[in-house]
């Protein structure tokens, strides 16, 4: 149990036990953890730092008292409909994550298709089993049913699988771009031709590849259309605070029009203090994530924004080629930035703790077993480092397949 202190602790004091209780922490700069981080170098984190302290104070909830948050996140959400074709009417806001994002994407389709048919079911949303757990989540706290449905070979969303599993009490299907256990990209065009046959929602969860894959296309990357350029999505969630490369707390939901958006938001006046309305779930948001995604989106613009995308495609290629020389395969074709691998052969369970005993975070994924990775720059001076504990971890672990492994997010 650790009592508020009787009296106040000086700065100075605090200071040294914050540094000591990050001691234990995993080496994040290192390159040692597979996920959690979006680094893109000091000079972006100091913007990103500098302009969330300069709004620290200020409050999102509050965009009739400042005026500069509201202009910001309105550029925001300008300039990420520019980079995923929302046409003239598409619109959208800031959230403080893609969990969020998503929550507020499955109640507009929720609301919507209530009110076209009073008389449906429990609603419910359609989706592979790779689309992250936040669907079955935001289905779970607003009494939907969560349906998911078995990953084709190459461990994308099958179009024929969600199509059989679609009811008159759909209300979305989910793309993901790409999905986070193996990194690969769902295929949108086919999803999208889908939801305009049967009439329901389609929402592209790009919350890892907003901000990532239209950069990589650039750059030459070979993936079909995802956004709004393919008919039937209605949204798209884009999360700032992974390659955006922003603070945390920072995420972007677009919609097709503003038919589609007036889900989102909710609008309450049966109390004493007047109305209220948020287009988030939550109420008070950080002035200073608002602030700093803006700030870091003018500073890298899209030629930053590419040029760390080239070295992040470059580390991953470099990392597949070196686990492929180990003899593992790789799980899908990823061409973003995430990539797992495996081999049926190998005991992936004793290689990890090999990892782990090594100093590195392992992340997982099941069904088949493998390690998971989800890169950014911390990890482009490590990748030899890893490979060669990787090699070492593959000697020492007994051959053979070995227990399951228990994949922790
Ligand atoms: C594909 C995908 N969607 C949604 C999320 C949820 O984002 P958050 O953790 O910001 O709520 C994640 C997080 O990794 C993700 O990978």
């Amino acid at each position: 149990m650790t009592p508020l202190p009787k009296e106040g602790i000086a700065w100075p004091e605090l200071k040294e036990q914050l540094q000591e209780a990050g001691k234990a922490d995993v080496d994040w700069r290192g390159g040692r953890v597979p996920m959690f981080i979006h680094y893109a170098g000091d000079d972006v984190l100091d913007v990103a730092k500098q302009a969330y302290l300069m709004y620290f104070s200020e409050n999102g909830l509050g965009l009739r008292a400042f005026g500069s948050l509201q202009r910001f996140e309105s550029e925001v959400v300008e300039m990420g409909l520019g980079l995923l074709h929302g046409g003239e009417l598409a619109t959208g806001a800031m959230t403080t994550g893609g969990t969020e994002s998503i929550f507020l994407a499955v109640k507009a389709a929720r609301d919507q298709a209530v009110q076209r048919k009073p008389s449906m079911g429990k609603p419910q949303i359609v989706m592979a089993e790779s689309a992250h757990p936040a669907f079955s989540k935001a289905a779970h706290f607003m009494g939907m049913e969560s349906v998911r449905t078995p990953l084709r070979a190459d461990f994308t969303a099958d179009p024929d699988a969600i199509a059989a599993a679609i009811t008159p009490d759909t209300v979305m299907v989910v793309g993901s771009v790409p999905a986070f256990p193996h990194g690969v990209v769902d295929p949108i065009p086919e999803l999208g031709q889908l939801a305009l046959e049967r009439e329901v929602w389609l929402h592209v969860d790009a919350c890892v590849g907003g901000y990532f894959a239209p950069f990589a296309r650039q750059l030459g990357v070979q993936m079909p259309d995802w956004d709004f350029l393919v008919p039937g999505v209605v949204s798209i969630s884009a999360d700032l605070h992974k390659y955006g490369y922003t603070a945390k707390g920072a995420s972007t939901l677009f919609f097709r029009d503003a038919a589609s958006f007036a889900g989102m938001g909710w609008y309450f006046d049966k109390w004493p203090r007047g109305q209220y309305f948020t287009n988030t779930l939550v109420g008070t948001r950080a002035g200073g994530a608002i602030a700093a995604a803006w700030a870091v989106m003018r500073f890298l613009g899209e030629d930053g924004y590419r040029r760390i995308t080239r070295r992040v495609l470059l580390t991953r290629a470099r990392l597949q080629a070196g686990v492929a020389r180990l003899g593992f395969g790789t799980f899908g074709d990823p061409r973003l930035s995430i990539l797992s691998y495996g081999s049926a052969e190998r005991d992936i369970a004793a290689i990890g703790a090999g990892m782990t005993r090594r100093g590195w975070t392992v992340g997982y994924v099941s069904n088949p077993d493998g390690l998971h990775h989800m890169l950014n720059l911390t990890h482009e001076p490590v990748v030899d480092a890893y490979l060669d504990d990787l090699a070492a971890a593959v000697a020492e672990a007994p051959s053979g397949g070995g227990e399951r492994v228990v994949a922790r997010y």
